[in-house]
């Protein structure tokens, strides 16, 4: 967020001081900051809102990535891991720290998630997992990128950070795969100040995340798996249980923003919006609209820079995407392109969206945008 917008980019819809106080009291008298009651609290009641057996917190969803997979059982030559590069910087990053190599593959040009078929044709026998991602709140396709992991014969995991308030058929997402990491970050719909969730339904993995963001220190002060300080604090459990509690309200709120943005923008020539496929509501953690130039009579870049004269703050995510990052570029293989990704990347414009982001906000915002349109 920058001073000076009169729309920032967002704003963390959070739960009032007053309601967290006492807990936030109660946990500095005890003394007790850390791998206390509440870290245990949010782990339950998370694991119930998400459908899964097992909920651990982790200090960021980067960590939390980085620690379930590292904690996938070596197989001798199994080193890549596939995702999309159309992507934030913490997906493969977290694969380079693990030790893995990412193989970038297209995202479906409609929905912006990974596309199973071009995850299918990026297996090997050097494959170790997918890991897809809720791009945006947009559910991926589970079913079928299940489908592929099985014939693969690699384990399927979510990067989903974006997740918490994406629903699939009315229900929370969080099970399919091996496991599903959330963020809790200020710009999520539930926010710890820093955090993550590793979701699982794999008790041997989950008590394998326990071990490694206890630095891998086995309780015995033995190691069998090198780990990291990767615990979520009291006070930011505490923020996290009470943003949670309000989950259904912020993703309401979040939703009739999004629709504002929708009715106002969608068949506007040149402007694209995100498809979500039918029966699944995104969680909204980014509105993201494509602008072709030649339909629309303005490059994306040159909307981006009329919305900011008018005091609307945005972001070219994921421009670059991935793979044309200076520490990822390395991975491409000899002659491999991302065409989709490119375009998605020259053309995506994300809008703001968050606790200050009504739909009136929204369709000012998209007054903007249509007054540019070619008349
Ligand atoms: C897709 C994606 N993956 C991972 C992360 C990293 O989350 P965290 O900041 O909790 O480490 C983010 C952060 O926004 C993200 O957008």
């Amino acid at each position: 967020m920058m001073a000076g917008w009169r729309v920032p980019f967002v704003r963390p819809d959070v739960p009032a001081y007053a309601e967290v106080s006492a807990a936030i009291e109660r946990a500095i008298s005890s003394g007790m900051l850390t791998k206390g009651p509440e870290l245990a609290a949010l782990e339950a009641e998370a694991a119930a809102a998400l459908g899964v057996r097992h909920v651990v917190g982790v200090s960021s969803c980067t960590v939390g990535v980085a620690l379930v997979l590292k904690a996938l059982e070596p197989r001798a030559g199994r080193t890549e891991i596939i995702l999309p590069s159309f992507n934030f910087l913490a997906a493969p990053g977290a694969v380079v720290w693990a030790g893995f190599t990412p193989v970038f593959v297209e995202v479906d040009p409609q929905t912006f998630t990974i596309d199973p078929a071009a995850a299918a044709a990026a297996v090997t026998d050097r494959t170790a997992a997918i890991m897809a991602c809720h791009t945006f709140g947009c559910p991926c396709d589970i079913p079928a990128l299940e489908a592929v992991a099985a014939r693969a014969g690699v384990p399927l995991l979510v990067d989903a950070a974006h997740g918490l308030g994406t629903q699939v058929q009315g229900r929370q997402v969080g099970a399919g795969g091996r496991a599903q990491i959330f963020s809790l970050s200020p710009t999520k719909l539930v926010v710890a100040g820093e955090g993550g969730l590793v979701a699982t339904d794999d008790d041997a993995l989950a008590a394998a995340i326990r071990v490694a963001r206890e630095y891998g220190n086995d309780g015995h002060y033995g190691c069998t798996l090198p780990g990291l300080n990767g615990r979520l604090p009291e006070i930011s459990a505490i923020l996290a249980r009470a943003s949670l509690a309000r989950l259904p309200d912020v993703a309401a709120r979040r939703r009739a923003a999004a629709e504002a943005y929708v009715a106002e923008l969608a068949g506007l020539p040149g402007i694209g919006l995100q498809r979500i496929p039918p029966g699944a509501t995104s969680s909204w953690k980014d509105f993201v609209i494509t602008v072709d130039a030649e339909q629309f009579g303005m490059s994306r870049d040159a909307v981006r820079r009329r919305l900011a004269d008018a005091g609307v703050d945005t972001r070219a995510y994921y421009d670059p995407a991935c793979h044309q990052m200076e520490a990822f570029r390395r991975y491409v293989r000899p002659g491999q392109s991302l065409p989709i990704t490119d375009h998605l990347a020259a053309t995506a414009l994300a809008l703001p969206l968050g606790a200050h982001v009504t739909p009136d906000v929204a369709r000012s915002v998209a007054h903007v945008i249509r007054t540019g349109a070619r008349s």
